[in-house]
């Protein structure tokens, strides 16, 4: 159990640099088995979540090794396994080794992925994609056997374009014979730098980043090499953090295209940037308007920028409100912002009303998600006095280095076991 300890309200200032996605990450690791023998992933954070992955990859044989922010994957003698539950619910990505190994071995057992408690989280749609490639599933009691003598391309449907789905019928569709086209696919761009990967190894791919993405089943592989994108999601929690207490704050890492709906909301709301190249400068704004957020499916306000944007728009004029439209359970952290000061009231199971502005104070509280976390980080930044965050290794899953990170830009910020 680690602890985040804030003395608030310090101007921040200086540069920060933004680590690679962890969404991008935790989908091209496991992408890397499918690759002859060698990959080289470049720009990987230092998160929790890839420790976790790296487990179950190893568990399956791949030798890693670290150089810098740099890993380097070798694949040439894996093993398929079945993955034991106490690795695959330490994370959510772990149903992306449905899809590799499926694509690999025709075979998989994992049990259903872990990850944040924000809602339900069913895997359904990954489920049906991979039964319409000729995939047999079997599930008992959370452990879910898959097999396919052959999997076959098609053209599948999907009922929500759901990110990890998108990505884990990419995966698949390279072991399957022939074309898969995915309708409706999730266009975040996570999935562009995944079909980046998998191109790069060789397989065609078109329309990654579009609704409509077809796939062509390869089994001759190359070495796959590849970048993380920046992560949009920790840029957009830097930008916030600027916004309530930067002083010519600098973000590097910075691509404009991912974090549009956020930056647009901000420019609404009186909130001034400047961007030069990739660097993003911003200064505390003293006089934010309110606002109605709706959270979507990418290029739509992102959910996992809903809660630290909540912390920010306490200290907005008037009352804003915001629509949760993917989770279910995503204002757990509205409770401890209340206990600091903030006035927001759950209106219904996806609506939020958040009265502003309002001081707040720092005090005990206790992250219950990774993004939920972050808005309580950014609370305890902008808070008077002392704010200790317990089970901060949430926290931890998807911020790489966020204590270096902060201190550096002028934070009074400690963590503790
Ligand atoms: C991914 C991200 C997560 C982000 C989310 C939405 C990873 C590892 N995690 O999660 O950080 O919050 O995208 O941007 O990349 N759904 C179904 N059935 C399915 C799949 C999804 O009903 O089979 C629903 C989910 O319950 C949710 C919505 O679709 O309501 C979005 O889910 P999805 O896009 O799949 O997100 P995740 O892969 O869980």
């Amino acid at each position: 159990m680690s602890k985040i300890i804030i003395n608030g309200n310090k101007e921040l200032t200086g540069e920060v640099k933004i680590s690679g996605a962890k969404n991008s990450a935790v989908a091209l690791i496991p992408a890397a088995i499918l690759a002859r023998n060698k990959s080289i992933i470049y720009n990987v954070p230092e998160i929790s979540d890839i420790d976790y992955l790296l487990n179950i990859m190893e568990l399956l044989n791949c030798k890693i090794e670290h150089k810098n922010d740099s890993l380097i994957i070798d694949s040439s003698n894996i093993i398929n396994k079945p993955i034991p539950e106490e690795l695959s619910v330490q994370m959510r990505a772990s149903y992306y080794f449905m899809g590799v190994l499926l694509a690999k071995f025709g075979k998989v057992e994992i049990s259903f992925p872990g990850g944040c408690n924000i809602g339900a989280r069913p895997i359904d749609i990954h489920i049906k994609g991979f039964e319409e490639l000729g995939a047999k599933v079997e599930i008992v009691k959370n452990r879910y056997t898959i097999t396919a003598e052959e999997l076959k391309g098609k053209k599948i449907y999907f009922d929500f374009p759901s990110v990890g789905a998108t990505i884990n019928i990419m995966l698949a569709a390279v072991g399957a014979k022939g074309t898969t086209i995915i309708e409706n696919a999730a266009t975040e761009p996570e999935i562009v730098n995944v079909a980046s990967f998998l191109i790069n190894m060789g397989v065609k791919i078109r329309g990654a980043g579009t609704k409509t993405i077809e796939i062509e089943g390869t089994k001759e592989l190359d070495n796959g090499v590849c970048e993380v994108f920046p992560d949009r999601i920790e840029s957009g929690t830097y930008i916030i953090i600027g916004a309530l207490l930067g002083k010519d704050l600098k973000i590097k890492g910075i691509i404009k295209e991912h974090i549009e709906a956020l930056l647009m909301k901000l420019e609404e709301i009186g909130i001034k940037y400047k961007i030069e190249n990739d660097t993003l400068t911003i200064s505390k704004c003293d006089n934010i308007k309110s606002t109605y957020i709706k959270t979507l499916v990418f290029p739509g306000f992102p959910t996992d920028l809903q809660q630290p944007m909540t912390t920010l728009l306490t200290q907005a004029h008037g009352k804003s409100i915001i629509e949760e439209t993917l989770y279910e359970n995503r204002f757990k952290n509205t409770y401890d912002l209340n206990r600091m000061g903030a006035v927001t009231n759950v209106l219904s199971l996806n609506k939020l009303e958040i009265k502003g502005p309002r001081k707040l104070k720092g005090t005990k509280v206790i992250a219950t998600d990774l993004r939920g976390g972050a808005s309580l980080l950014i609370a305890g930044l902008i808070a008077e006095g002392t704010t200790e965050i317990e089970n901060s290794e949430y926290i931890l899953r998807g911020y790489g280095n966020v204590i270096g990170k902060l201190k550096s830009i002028g934070a009074d910020v400690e963590i503790c076991e």
